[in-house]
């Protein structure tokens, strides 16, 4: 097995080769090399990883949620009625805070089921007093308290349709019950796994701090405002949707690592003689996990209208998620080979060295084909239809007889992250569709255009058909699906 790829400095540098001096490249935008720098270098197990993940994406989404928070104080606060204009602002910053709380319900559902847990992975304890450190608790509770004090204070101008200003009243006793009750569950869950984190019997003490640097990783989205518009860091800024944008972005990024990392570690359990198949299945099923919270996350810069992400846009006119390359090496640690993938990536200068050792490297579909084989489920010279057809039998129901139970949970689970992962991309491409309309070419389209101007497939590397493709021919688990095709044969 290659050296594990999931040491986030592996990937702390920026390899693409394209970039347009007059524009944000998506790795200087959304600064992941540098995002990546701050994870927790002590970080080894997949538990550890899940640990700085769920923290640092809670930090992001709550810096976000406070400037929201601060905003709506503010407009009860000047004491004067709000104009028609000024109700659909707060009702968008409404809207906001209410997603947020229900990805941090979902987050905190998984790292409470994984992390507090009998036994989690974590060999390193924190200090005392670091409990307290995250002092976001204390200032949100302020914010919902004056919240809920100022509700009487939101009054829309004389003349104004009585059913706006019901909405707009409704729409914040909402926010503030959802809010209250979601901020104390969230709460519970974190000082509990704070303190399982102190008092563990770890020999390694490490401060809080060194764990989670909260002022970098908050730095990064300020530094990328501060260069392209300094008036969005403004305390009264207009608006918070460049930074909900770079916020939803970062919040991937530092939730892939823990992804990389589980994937990684499964195929290595697989690898062992007996292979650890239950454990791996477990990390399977993590990763389905985390990539149905990603189905929620990418509701997050939906809570801005097409009209408000033209507003800044133009900043990444040529970049997008398409350069994410823990993305990417999500993808192909999973075990995507496809060569129409392969040529696409090349085609758009995206397959850089790191990616590459991955391509070579064993994947988690290969380490599970190999573990059946090793079962003696395949025999030598098994063509890609019999193995399917053998997978297919392999999946019996629960209450059967099955001397290869781990193996049926397996393949299930390996089909579900699956499935999770097309949820996402179909999700995704919806949201595109809403945001930028089925013309607009972005990265792929400069990129497969740098290969080759005259090229004249270009066209389908337009945003639409290139994402329409992904769903098609990146299948990651291939045989798995297939065997969907054979189970009505089954004996
Ligand atoms: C307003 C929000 C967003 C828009 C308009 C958008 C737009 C796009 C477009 C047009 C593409 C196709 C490639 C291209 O033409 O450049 C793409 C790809 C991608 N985006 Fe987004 N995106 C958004 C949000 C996000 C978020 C929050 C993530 C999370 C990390 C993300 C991750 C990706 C990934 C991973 C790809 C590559 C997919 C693949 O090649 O299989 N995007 N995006």
């Amino acid at each position: 097995m290659p050296e594990a790829k999931s040491d986030v400095s592996a990937f702390a540098t920026c390899a693409h080769i394209y970039k347009d001096a007059g524009k944000a490249h998506y790795c200087s935008y959304i600064q992941v090399p540098g995002l990546l720098e701050t994870f927790y270098r002590g970080a080894r197990t997949t538990d550890e990883f899940l640990l700085c993940s769920t923290l640092y994406a809670s930090l992001l989404w709550w810096n976000l949620q406070q400037k929201e928070l601060d905003a709506l104080l503010r407009l009860a606060e000047a004491g004067q009625a709000l104009s028609p204009e000024q109700l659909y602002d707060a009702l968008k910053r409404i809207n906001r805070c209410v997603e947020i709380d229900r990805i941090m319900l979902q987050q905190g559902i998984i790292a409470r089921s994984e992390l507090l847990r009998h036994n989690p992975q974590i060999n390193f304890r924190l200090a005392a007093g670091d409990m307290n450190q995250l002092d976001v608790f204390t200032h949100t509770a302020r914010q919902t308290r004056h919240l809920e004090q100022a509700l009487s204070s939101f009054k829309l101008k004389e003349g104004a349709d009585e059913a706006a200003s019901e909405h707009l009243l409704s729409s914040l006793k909402d926010l503030t019950l959802t809010h209250a009750d979601s901020f104390n569950t969230i709460q519970r869950d974190f000082r509990d796994l704070l303190w399982a984190m102190h008092e563990r019997p770890a020999p390694k003490v490490v401060e809080f701090e060194k764990v989670v640097p909260v002022e970098a990783i908050l730095g990064f989205a300020r530094a990328t405002l501060e260069k392209h518009h300094p008036q969005a860091l403004a305390p009264d800024a207009r608006t918070n949707d460049e930074l909900t944008f770079i916020t939803a972005h970062q919040a991937f990024e530092v939730w892939f690592p823990s992804v990389i990392h589980a994937i990684q570690e499964a195929t290595r359990l697989l690898q062992l003689r007996p292979a650890q198949t239950w454990e791996a299945e477990g990390l399977v099923r993590r990763v389905a996990e985390i990539f149905s919270l990603f189905g929620r996350m990418i509701h997050i810069p939906q809570t801005m209208t097409a009209s408000d992400y033209i507003e800044f846009r133009d900043q990444l006119q040529a970049g997008s998620g398409v350069e994410s390359f823990q993305f990417r090496a999500i993808e192909l640690s999973a075990g995507l080979r496809d060569k129409r993938y392969r040529k696409i990536m090349e085609r758009m200068k995206l397959l850089t060295d790191d990616l590459e050792i991955l391509w070579d490297a064993p994947s988690l579909n290969m380490a599970f084909m190999d573990t059946l084989a090793g079962r003696g489920i395949f025999a030598a010279g098994d063509d890609p239809t019999t193995k399917a057809r053998k997978i297919a039998e392999l999946l019996v129901p629960a209450s059967f007889a099955n001397p290869n139970v781990d193996l049926t949970a397996l393949a299930e689970s390996l089909v579900r992250f699956e499935q999770n992962v097309e949820l996402w991309r179909t999700d995704h491409i919806a949201m595109v569709t809403r945001m930028i309309g089925r013309k607009t070419g972005t990265g792929a389209a400069t990129y497969a255009q740098l290969a080759n101007p005259a090229d004249p497939e270009k066209m389908h590397f337009d945003s639409l058909p290139y994402l329409r493709n992904t769903l098609t021919y990146q299948k990651i688990f291939p045989l798995l699906w297939d065997a969907r095709d054979f189970m009505h044969e089954r004996s």
